[in-house]
């Protein structure tokens, strides 16, 4: 969607008058991505929330973002332009499954992709992104039977690359990467026979098996700027194309579109428009408010992730 002219114009001022910091992910439309102050993947925007000044954050992206946000910057009013934005992920794993899990299996840790609910999240015993779920999974004892949830895809691919057996994995998919048929890749790859496949872990194994790259958001942008290789199909959400023409200049990228949407956009992401940015600038609304001892225990497996090295 065009922006009104001037918009933007005003949403750099009022992001002065609230003193706010504007956080974007890979996803944004791109021109939300353009007036960012930072854009990232989740453990990035986690990282820079954590460490934000201002009185403000105005969080361009979905909701388990910002409420991770707010929980490690509690201080800061967290914002988000459309409260829609969810996630299927989230939407996949209700929280009291989670304790009913853990009242059966109290022997269980139990690892949370942060694509979760704060209320997921603080039943969790630590959580984890795309760029350092393999880490976080290896720095469990190997005696210890693990659930990680929710993304059944990721969670296969996490088992594969740590060897871990006793691990049981939530059935939940995310609706753009798990519905990119493997089908649609191999006619991209007989289109282009040059191009390297670079993918994210949310999508299918029969997708997986055929990626030259699997990585977080940031990870697939950095793989593809270093590479000597001059052309990419990419197995993600097209967003990523605002970094990748920046850090890959004069390279080829091309996207696959998935059985959901016929499309490689997340609907959740796309609710965020620079005019509802505007008016939650204005407004300050709508805006993350998490009661605070459930935030106090949401906290708990999210500072153990970060310890992760
Ligand atoms: P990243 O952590 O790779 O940014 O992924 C978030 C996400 O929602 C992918 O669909
Ligand atoms: Fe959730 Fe998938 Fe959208 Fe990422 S792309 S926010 S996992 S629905």
């Amino acid at each position: 969607m065009i922006a009104a002219p001037g918009v933007a114009e005003e949403i750099l001022e009022l992001k002065q008058e609230r003193r706010a910091i504007l956080l974007a992910h890979h996803y944004q439309e791109p021109e939300i991505q353009e007036l960012a102050d930072f854009v990232g993947d989740s453990l990035e925007l986690a990282r820079k929330a954590r460490e934000a000044e201002g009185d403000v954050i105005a969080f361009c992206g979905v909701w388990f973002m910002a409420e991770t946000a707010k929980a490690l910057n509690p201080s800061r009013v967290v914002i988000v332009p459309d409260k829609a934005a969810s996630c299927s992920l989230v939407d996949s794993c209700p929280a009291e499954p989670v304790r009913e899990f853990r009242r059966r299996n109290p022997d269980h840790v139990i690892v949370s992709y942060i694509n979760t609910s704060i209320e997921v999240k603080a039943e969790s015993d630590i959580l984890c992104t795309s760029r350092n779920a393999v880490k976080v999974v290896n720095s469990i004892p190997a005696e210890k039977p693990i659930l990680f949830l929710p993304d059944r895809n990721l969670g296969n691919y996490v088992k594969k690359q740590t060897g871990r057996q006793n691990m049981k994995i939530w059935q939940g998919a995310c609706i753009v990467h798990a519905t990119f048929p493997a089908r649609r890749l191999l006619d991209a790859k007989a289109a282009h026979p040059e191009a390297m496949v670079v993918a994210h872990p949310e999508c299918p194994e029969q997708v997986l098996r055929h990626a030259d790259f699997i990585g977080s958001t940031s990870a697939i942008i950095d793989y593809c700027g270093s590479s000597p290789a001059r052309e990419f199909i990419v197995m993600t959400e097209n967003g990523v194309n605002f970094s990748l023409a920046r850090v890959a200049r004069g390279k080829k990228f091309h996207y696959v579109a998935n059985e959901n949407c016929n499309c490689s956009e997340c609907p959740y992401m796309r609710l965020n428009t620079l005019e509802k940015l505007r008016e939650a600038l204005i407004s300050l609304e709508p805006r993350v408010e998490i009661p605070e001892d459930l935030m106090q225990r949401a906290l708990i497996p999210l500072e153990r992730m970060l310890a992760v090295k």
